[in-house]
């Protein structure tokens, strides 16, 4: 496997939208911040409080050096008594101090928690062409790391920007009622030592987004080889991709030391900040100190405030690198966030016209539809009427068309050109869950969950039971001849979902597994073979009762016989609704009622099986080939 192509987003959100959306959530959750901030307020005021005392009982003691006695006891229980307020200032600013983390990390967690939800839901709404550009270890990685780091943006910065903010303010209003021009001195080689700080961030944030976006690559290595592992093993390419990954592991390497690099002149910067400070009391202070123009006490006092901004100042380094990763990670996130899906709704969508009675519906209508994932076309000039109630069969080469015709029946894209219809109503003018719910799609690739059968069979159910915006009620209809309960109750959807697996010919099968329904598939359905798995996504879209049912080449891997029985079953169900099948197999042809013949997406024949042989164009030809293959093999 190539390392995984960058994604391609075509758009950005303007920053101006982004900061909006950011202070969204931090006015969500003002509350939260605003208390953490009273406490920081209450831990530096209480801190801050500490140098005064101890500068006092250091003066005292200078003061009373040498003495005895009555004096001696004085000095030393005034000493005593700053010890003691010392101690419970040091207390009570400690606990200040966990409420304000507490308080911020809670609200920095709300929002992480708020965030990570929002993009879920977007990546839901979000249509195949969107996840055709951006890889799923993309998307992992967004989700997980990135939001992480907006989550750290708020807790982090917020809390040592609030804090440094108090503390300086308190400090140094302190530090000039002590001696304003040795506080100046102290401060004055901070906006020389800012400017290089802002020169060094922009290249931390350049770096960051470099870093970010290996990471991406490497999850999406990752994940491709774990669900490729078969593949990987087969070809006992395990070495390559080994070494593949080491490479793209080092690159990673290279560029978090870069980073690293860069962080680690950002916090010289800032621990130079920090220390000049007290560098300037040193060498300033202590002359002032031996020519008695400050008292050691003073003098200690001061330095106690240049050592109580030194952490807020060294944790500024920090705040610079957390903001522009945060940053970085939120632009990541708004290209989830803010992408709109291709296929939207009316907003006066409609749904479909109920079944009732004898009256056959899911009549489905191509007219000149043109199609294509990209500039080439993919479908031309397609105009077909499946009439309602009937079943219909499309065959073709591999690569003609088929899956994509279908896929644009379920409105997974729009057509370029023209429009289908399903029961005379255009697809975008019908809601579209509830026109999906009608539609059973059995796609070509069968995908489980990694829960039990029974819970893939019931999954499209569970919309329409528990989805408050999807109108349709969950059906009760039998799925078997005779199904229907003997004492005229409503079926339950335990005793449907044993009809749908009896369907679906899936009912030995279930029999002969330890735990019957309950038994879990392992991830992607792993542990059932390819017909199982087939026909447990067969068994899911007709729980539903649709009224349209597609089945995408869905029984390629069971025999012929089983096929067979299958659409007996199927025919019985299925009556009054529609069936689409495609299939590169004839052996269920000559059962439907009208077959089409796709080449290079145009529809090049169409009639019944026997219409088509007598015709003797591509599909006679194509039967022939098959029954010579057929000859051959057996
Ligand atoms: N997501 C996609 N993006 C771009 N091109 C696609 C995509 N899916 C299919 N195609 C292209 O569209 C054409 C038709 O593909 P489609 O899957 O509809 O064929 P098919 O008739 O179903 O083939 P098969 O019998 O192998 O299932 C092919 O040329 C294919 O390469
Ligand atoms: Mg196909």
């Amino acid at each position: 496997m190539q390392p995984a192509a960058p994604s391609e987003i075509p758009f950005s959100i303007e920053p101006s939208v982004r900061r909006a959306r950011l202070w969204g959530y931090f006015v969500r959750y003002k509350g939260l911040f605003f208390a953490g901030a009273v406490f920081l307020f209450l831990t530096n005021m209480l801190a801050l409080a500490i140098p005064a005392y101890l500068g006092q009982a250091i003066q005292l003691m200078r003061d009373a050096a040498g003495a005895s006695g009555e004096g001696f006891s004085a000095v030393r229980s005034q000493v005593v008594h700053a010890a003691v307020v010392i101690i419970f200032l040091a207390i009570a600013s400690g606990f200040c101090r966990i409420f304000s983390r507490t308080t911020i990390f809670n609200a920095g967690r709300h929002i992480e928690f708020d965030i990570r939800n929002e993009v879920y839901a977007r990546l839901a709404k979000l249509d195949p062409r969107f996840y055709a550009r951006m890889s799923t270890g993309d998307v992992t990685s967004r989700v997980t790391n990135d939001v992480t780091y907006v989550r750290l943006l708020y807790a982090i910065a917020f809390l040592h920007i609030i804090n440094a903010a108090i503390a300086y303010t308190i400090a140094i209003q302190k530090m000039v009622a002590l001696d304003w021009a040795l506080t100046l001195w102290c401060l004055a080689s901070y906006p020389l030592l800012l400017l290089g700080v802002r020169y060094v961030i922009r290249a931390l944030f350049n770096q960051t987004k470099v870093v970010q976006a290996q990471l991406s690559a490497m999850s999406t290595r990752v994940q491709e080889n774990l669900a490729g592992v078969n593949v990987v093993k087969s070809y006992v390419l395990e070495g390559r991709e080994i070494a593949g990954f080491a490479r793209a592991n080092e690159d990673y390497y290279h560029k978090n030391m870069v980073l690293a690099r860069i962080r680690g002149m950002l916090d010289s910067l800032v621990v130079m900040m920090a220390t000049v400070g007290t560098l300037v009391v040193l060498l300033i202070g202590s002359r002032k100190v031996i020519e008695n123009t400050m008292t050691l006490g003073q003098f200690v006092e001061f330095n106690a405030y240049v050592v109580a901004i030194a952490f807020p100042t060294i944790a500024m380094g920090w705040v610079f690198s957390v903001w522009h990763r945060g940053l970085a990670g939120f632009e990541r996130v708004c290209e989830i966030l803010y992408h709109e899906p291709d296929i939207k709704q009316a907003d006066d969508a409609r749904t479909l016209p109920p079944i009732d009675g004898e009256l056959a519906r899911g009549h489905v209508r191509f007219e000149n539809v043109q199609f294509g994932y990209t500039d080439k076309r993919v479908l031309h000039d397609i105009n077909i009427d499946i009439p309602a109630g009937s079943t219909v069969a499309f065959v073709g080469r591999t690569g003609s068309g088929k899956s994509t015709l279908v896929k644009l029946i379920a409105r997974f894209y729009d057509p370029n050109e023209g429009q289908i219809t399903i029961d005379g109503v255009p697809l975008p003018k019908l809601a579209l869950r509830e026109t999906r719910s009608q539609i059973g799609f059995v796609p070509q690739e069968p995908f489980l969950f990694s829960m039990t059968i029974g819970q893939n069979v019931r999954f499209g159910l569970d919309a329409l039971e528990f989805d408050d915006s999807v109108a349709r009620e969950a059906p009760t209809r039998a799925l078997l001849p005779g199904g229907e309960p003997d004492d005229g109750r409503p079926l339950t959807q335990d005793e449907r979902i044993v009809q749908a697996i009896t369907v679906a010919g899936l009912g030995l099968d279930i029999d002969s597994f330890p735990q019957g329904l309950e038994t879990l598939v392992g991830e992607r359905g792993v542990t059932l073979s390819g017909g199982q798995k087939q026909r447990v996504t067969i068994a899911r879209a007709l729980l539903v009762d649709p009224r349209i049912l597609i089945l995408d080449d869905a029984l390629s891997s069971v025999d012929t016989q089983t096929e067979s029985i299958i659409l007996d079953h199927l025919d019985h169900l299925m009556k009054g609704r529609t069936s689409i099948l495609l299939t590169h197999r004839f052996n269920a042809l000559a059962r439907v009622d009208c077959i089409y013949v796709l080449d290079e997406g145009r529809v090049v024949e169409s009639g019944t099986h026997w219409d088509l042989i007598e015709q003797g164009g591509v599909y006679a030809a194509m039967l022939e080939r098959q029954k010579l293959r057929e000859q051959l093999e057996s």
